[in-house]
């Protein structure tokens, strides 16, 4: 008997379609240590380690490069320096040549690349770095934004103006009026698996790179111009990221850039994997932001008129600062509708390491400029936050238009928030804890519930595109690619689901494999959130055109009409009879019938004019709320995190089980930004927190002690995504806001809520310490 004959023909329901949950293919494989990430990869007879030697100051002019005794050191094969850069010695995302591989001539910030080593093992290739003999010109360093004004200084790309209305009349004529300043901290990625590029050159012009990035078809696109070779001569694979969270969508980039050119220059495979401490040093983080606010609000707590000013520290290149403060902007609103608004971005050049994507790309820290102006109109009034929050929320039909001209008509916010506030008894539990707080005289507990509103595509409307691959074996099995990638999100098995949910057949015949650039081509990143959105859509359209086939076959074999013929569960109902799927497949085989299919997807509706500021950058808007409830210790500023109700729409989730992990993943790494993950920069330039000593990421003791997440269970996509789903992946991201608003209130009850605590990002125990301490010094208390 074969496998097939053992099938229930009365099966009612495949196992692994959409709509069930299904544990990530590989979770049990990242628990035993048996998945494969590129540093387990079985290296080849003759591999070569590369390690980069790094620029000692923040900026200044390469007076003297002498290399001669790391080129003698033992184990050294070859020492590169830029000029030995065969192609082009640029990497830069944003195509303004702006961002060398190796630097030349001039270094712009402490940590840069300056040249690499290569050698028969790593620890003989870092060790060797060590005896290079630098000379540098020191030049003046710019390191804080906080010491420039944006409208002077010097940007590493063009700033966006988002604006509708008037928004200075606005905030004149308005009879309540405020200013203020808000700071917001970066964060590094912390991905487990850190940066790591493996090349193992070919014949003629080829080269294969296994590299752990977000975004292979950049990276073959940078290792091309890098060696100065046609695109198909480089072939990119990533069969999984050990988290990328966005520090993978550019930064892989240099790393197969070097791996790539040592190893052509040697004709050996070569690996390269910085340690943790120059990981994050060369690498860039989450933008910190320095927010500038001027609101105008009526006595009921109405906003009126905002006028925003979002300056970042983009680092020496523009890298995807751009588009990251273009989110911050489209952000600046989250859910309330600001009646005349002005928001400008500000991409500020610093010789610090260039930031990039991280988890919501801008869009957090937008949000948290909104969330600030809520809590400095509800305290100036003396009223609930949550109150003001719900007075500005967009409507529905009326007052739904964002500061860049989309309307906002898929709007959940209310009920989505009026169902957290019932689940976490919000009304009881306010009164509990000041009840609480009016007897504890030295903790004192606080509580915030604060909305979320995410815009899902890439704001760059081509990067809205994805292509998959499928085959259809005569076992019926099926070979599965598309341009997407996996960091432990759950794409891969997200997408399988679909294909296995189109052909009717378990999950267990669709095999998923890496992706790669000679399987589909011209990819975008895996990244805004939109990986299922795409590769789901043009998974389906693959296994689509290769079941239209089948049914047109079937249909002419057998001579029946086409609406006769049905995929049951792995089975085929063709008029009267069944035929098993792998039959079918079979049969069309024999016939000649073409079994593979290269599927597409493009995201209709959007569009979007940066000049203008106008359009609709966003396909559509995915919605949570959070209710968040913290102790704080008013004499140490330590604190907890007590009770957390979170209620998230996914759409209809494609994998509830996957999607509930992101959320969960998503508010625990929003929690660390804002609270204890603190990056800090010396005067000359020098990241001081570079390691899980100095950087303090959530650890599980770290979580709510009650943590309740649920997905909206009646959430359905008004667009026709794939099977009405919607992104998950960075909208929960800034639940997290919550936490910070939570600790916010209970500052601020040491003084009976009479003043704005103003808590800055990240709210470290100093922080809220030295919160507390000011609030009473004003006070007089
Ligand atoms: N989840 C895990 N486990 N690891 C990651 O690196 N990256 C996040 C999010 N969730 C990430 C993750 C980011 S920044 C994005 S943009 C999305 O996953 C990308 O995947 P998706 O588009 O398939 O959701
Ligand atoms: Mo995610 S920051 O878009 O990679």
């Amino acid at each position: 008997m074969t496998r097939h004959e053992t099938l229930d023909l009365r099966k009612a329901k495949i196992a692994g379609g959409v709509a069930t949950d299904r544990r990530h293919d590989s979770a049990h494989k990242h628990v035993t240590g048996e998945a494969v990430y590129i540093d387990d990869m079985a290296e080849p007879a003759g591999t070569l380690h590369a390690y980069l030697g790094l620029s000692e100051v923040a900026h200044g002019t390469i007076r003297a490069l002498d290399l001669k005794e790391v080129g003698s050191a033992p184990g050294v094969v070859a020492v590169l320096t830029a000029k030995d850069v065969p192609g082009v010695n640029d990497i830069s995302p944003a195509g303004l040549h702006d961002e060398p591989i190796l630097a030349e001539g001039e270094v712009q910030f402490l940590g840069q690349p300056v040249f690499t080593v290569i050698a028969e093992t790593r620890e003989a290739a870092r060790r060797a770095c060590r005896l290079a003999k630098v000379e540098y010109e020191e030049k003046p360093a710019l390191i804080d934004i906080a010491e420039v004004e944006p409208q002077g200084a010097r940007l590493v790309t063009k700033p966006l103006t988002l604006s509708r209305g008037e928004a200075a009349e606005a905030i004149t004529a308005a009879p309540r009026r405020l200013k203020g300043r808000m700071r917001v901290g970066g964060q590094d990625h912390f991905y487990l698996e850190g940066q790591i590029a493996f090349a193992l050159p070919g014949e003629d012009m080829d080269v294969t790179v296994h590299s752990s990035t977000q975004h292979p078809s950049e990276v073959q696109h940078m290792v091309a111009h890098a060696l100065g070779v046609p695109s198909h001569a480089v072939t990119v694979e990533v069969r999984r990221m050990g988290g990328g969270f966005g520090g993978k969508e550019t930064q892989a980039n240099l790393f197969a850039a070097i791996a790539a050119i040592a190893a052509k220059r040697t004709g050996r495979p070569v690996k390269i994997r910085p340690d943790r401490d120059d990981d994050m040093t060369a690498t860039g983080k989450r933008h910190d932001f320095l927010i500038d606010y001027d609101i105008g609000f009526d006595e009921e707590g109405t906003i009126l008129g905002v006028d925003l000013t979002y300056a970042a520290r983009c680092g020496f290149s523009a890298d995807l600062s751009g588009p990251v403060t273009d989110r911050a902007l489209f952000h600046c609103d989250n859910a309330y509708f600001y009646p005349a608004v002005r928001a400008v971005s500000a991409p500020l050049y610093t010789n610090t390491v260039s930031n990039t994507a991280f988890r919501g790309f801008g869009g957090p820290q937008g949000m948290l400029g909104a969330e600030r102006i809520i809590d400095e109109v509800a305290f100036a009034l003396g009223k609930d936050p949550l109150e003001i929050r719900k007075r500005n929320f967009y409507g529905n039909g009326t007052r739904n238009v964002t500061p860049y001209h989309q309307k906002v008509d898929d709007n959940v916010v209310h009920r989505i928030v009026s169902e957290v506030e019932k689940s976490a008894d919000y009304a009881a539990r306010r009164r509990a804890i000041a009840a609480f707080n009016a007897k504890s005289e030295i903790v004192k507990r606080g509580i915030a519930l604060t909305p979320v509103k995410f815009g899902i595509s890439f704001t760059a409307t081509h990067f809205n595109q994805a292509g998959a691959l499928v085959h259809v074996y005569t076992d019926g099995s099926v070979h599965l690619n598309h341009g997407g990638t996996e960091m432990g999100q759950g794409l891969y098995v997200k997408v399988a689901q679909v294909v296995a949910e189109e052909f009717q057949i378990d999950i267990d015949q669709v095999k998923i494999t890496a992706t790669t650039t000679g399987k589909v081509p011209n990819t975008s990143a895996t990244a805004a959130s939109s990986g299922s959105d795409l590769n789901g859509m043009a998974a389906q359209n693959g296994a689509r055109q290769i079941k239209n086939r089948l049914i047109d076959f079937a249909a002419e074999q057998y001579g029946v009409p086409k609406e006769q013929i049905e995929f049951l569960p792995n089975r085929v109902r063709v008029g009267n009879q069944e035929i098993l799927f792998v039959e079918l497949v079979k049969q069309a085989y024999m016939a000649r019938v073409q079994l593979s299919a290269a599927g597409f997807y493009k995201t209709p509706k959007i569009h979007w004019d940066r000049d203008s500021g106008r359009g609709r950058p966003f396909y559509y808007f995915a919605y949570g709320a959070a209710c968040a409830e913290v102790s704080i210790d008013t004499l140490t500023g330590e604190y907890m995190v007590e009770r957390v109700d979170i209620l998230h729409e996914t759409g209809k989730s494609l994998n509830p089980a996957i999607d509930l992990g992101q959320i969960e993943g998503g508010f625990i790494q929003g929690v660390g930004w804002l609270t204890t993950e603190e990056l800090v920069w010396d005067g000359k330039g020098r990241l001081t927190t570079h390691a899980p000593s100095t950087y303090k990421i959530p650890l599980a003791s770290d979580r709510p002690k009650v943590f309740n997440v649920t997905l909206a269970d009646w959430a359905e996509n008004a667009e026709p995504t794939v099977h009405r789903s919607k992104a998950v992946g960075e909208p929960p991201f800034m639940l997290a806001m919550s936490v910070l608003h939570a600790l916010s209130d209970a500052v601020a009850s040491v003084v009976d809520h009479k003043l704005c605590p103003r808590l800055d990002a990240p709210a470290t125990p100093e922080r809220v310490l030295m919160a507390v301490e000011r609030l009473r010094a004003e006070m007089g208390a």
